[in-house]
């Protein structure tokens, strides 16, 4: 079966039992921050299988493009695809996990064999063989037993998912094999775990299902690869009639590219911006070898495809986009080129510590990616030795903290003026958190964006309301106070003498940058912040809870 037709079975059986078919959501979650992509349908409704009653309905199902950076350096082989689509069933709030179990497994297993007419004898289950933390799954075992599906044991690593991030509901599953492909992953949501690995058994159950389209589509039509079916291999003879590898890493990094820049982010130096550039950097490097490779043509076809389902940017905007970072990179990988071939002539008996250290210089030097580095200098014969590399990158990274990426320091993910006006109320909120708790506040860990800051303190209990009342209103009087807020030069141990706060464990140069806020704080810290308080508008905190063992964490904004 077709992809197009296998999207509209999967959409259709399940309308039929009553599930609503509902939106994919964005490519960046919405309320979890601790993830850079969508990697799984079930992440817009993480808190449903907490709190049942906020779902839209009892039972949905998606089809979710899923991002996965963990499986960029697959790509190539036969399955993997940076960006793929996941279909999925989602049911919240059910009383009774036999129910729940009962229902999934008979659901999928009949979508398996009535609709997509797979015979029995190609079937296969997995089921959660239980351990020290969770029970065994004898419940869907018992299931599939009655069906007549031989379904064996497997671990917590295979058969038990979730938490997405570092919390949140997660439970065992049970995965379906057709002809020894894993299509389908059914999981039981019926735990919430907590930071500290804690699971507590949810009141009340939910299902979280997904089945990759691309592999149950490969699958479907007896093929072993994504790339032996349409519309995969018409996009790959379009750039390489032999049907190379690059190819084929072509391809999907510019379909996952559409998808990213669809998302508005835009190539750069950080987190998803970086995962951008990486992938059209990576295709510009292959596109050496991929002569008839017409980026134009290609999107134009991947987009057409696409639109058909999805909001997808304008193509013109998007071919834009990427060809100013590839005649970026052109530029850069021209000038790396012949720096490299004066190299190579004058150093013919380089070792592997010289090697990597000319590696270094046009990584850091020419904005090429690591992996590029390392795949490009391989190619033209050179050794190198990884752990060297990694020396000089944490090196590096010492170097700049210390340098140019001062201002950085202090978890500023960026300069824009609410990220700068976050910046500032941090400084309040620690000041602040000493005033109504006592001198043993420290900070021990921050994080600052345009959405929100966030302060990680030591304080071995939970805040009452009554405080966190207090500390809000104390930030608040200072903002209307509008204090004047100045940057200092000094001596460490001046600045330290003077009171000035440090973060625990930080690493700071001989000279420091402080700032003084009035006279109600004073902080080592590079910067840059607002010129007086009054410029901020209302603070908020918006939630308070454990990090870990005597660590409290404040998630806190100031109103745009
Ligand atoms: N969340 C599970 C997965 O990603 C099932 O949807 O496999």
């Amino acid at each position: 079966m077709e992809i197009r037709e296998l999207r509209k079975a999967f959409l259709d059986y399940f309308s039929s039992l009553g599930y609503k078919e509902l939106s994919a959501s964005s490519l960046i979650p919405e309320n979890d921050p601790s993830v850079l992509f969508t990697t799984a349908g079930m992440q817009q409704f993480r808190d449903f299988y907490l709190r049942s009653s906020e779902a839209p309905a009892k039972k949905v199902i998606t089809i979710q493009p899923v991002f996965r950076t963990s499986d960029i350096d697959e790509v190539g082989d036969d399955t993997h695809l940076t960006m793929f689509e996941m279909l999925g069933n989602f049911v919240f709030g059910e009383s009774s996990a036999m129910k729940l179990k009962e229902a999934a497994i008979k659901e999928a297993w009949q979508l398996i064999n009535t609709e997509l007419k797979v015979t029995k004898d190609r079937v296969h289950a997995t089921v959660f063989a239980g351990d020290r933390k969770t029970p065994q799954d004898t419940q869907s075992a018992g299931v599939w037993a009655s069906l007549g599906i031989p379904a064996k044991e497997a671990s917590r690593a295979e058969n038990f998912w979730g938490p997405t991030g570092d919390e949140g509901p997660c439970g065992p599953n049970t995965e379906i094999y057709v002809d020894g492909i894993e299509v389908w992953n059914l999981v039981f949501n019926q735990y919430n775990q907590d930071r500290d690995g804690k699971f507590t058994q949810l009141e009340h159950q939910g299902l979280d299902t997904g089945s990759g389209l691309e592999r149950l589509a490969t699958t479907l039509q007896g093929k072993d690869s994504v790339w032996q079916i349409e519309p995969f291999i018409g996009w790959l003879r379009l750039v390489d009639p032999n049907e190379s590898r690059e190819a084929r890493i072509a391809v999907d990094h510019l379909r996952a590219a559409i998808f990213l820049i669809s998302n508005g982010i835009l190539p750069a130096n950080k987190g998803r911006e970086y995962v951008l550039r990486r992938l059209i950097r990576r295709t510009v490097f292959l596109s050496r070898k991929l002569p008839e490779l017409d980026c134009q043509a290609l999107i134009g076809k991947i987009h057409s495809y696409y639109a058909e389902n999805y909001q997808l940017a304008d193509p013109v905007e998007i071919l834009e986009i990427i060809t100013k970072e590839k005649e970026q990179f052109e530029k850069n990988l021209g000038r790396a080129t012949a720096h490299l071939e004066k190299w190579l002539e004058t150093h013919r008996d380089a070792n592997e510590r010289q090697a990597t250290e000319l590696a270094f210089y046009l990584f850091e030097s020419y904005g090429f990616p690591k992996e590029l580095v390392f795949e490009y200098l391989i190619s033209q014969g050179v050794k190198l030795d990884a752990k060297h590399f990694g020396e000089l990158f944490t090196k590096h990274q010492i170097i700049s903290r210390s340098g140019i990426d001062k201002q950085f320091k202090g978890g500023l993910a960026d300069h824009n003026e609410q990220t700068i006006k976050h910046h500032t109320a941090h400084h309040l909120l620690l000041a602040a958190l000493r005033e109504v708790l006592g001198p043993t506040v420290f900070q021990r860990g921050s994080n600052v964006t345009s959405e929100r800051l966030r302060l990680d303190f030591s304080f071995d209990r939970k805040l009452t309301e009554e405080e966190l009342k207090k500390v809000e209103k104390t930030v608040n009087e200072k903002i209307k106070a509008d204090l004047k807020v100045e940057k200092l030069e000094l001596p460490k141990d001046e600045a330290l003498k003077l009171g000035a706060l440090a973060e625990f464990g930080q690493k700071y140069g001989e000279t420091v940058s402080v700032y003084r806020v009035g006279d109600f704080s004073l902080e080592l810290c590079g910067g840059p912040h607002v010129e007086h308080t009054g410029v901020l508008s209302k603070f908020e905190i918006l939630k308070e809870e454990a990090s870990s063992q005597g660590i409290r964490r404040i998630k806190a904004k100031v109103l745009d």
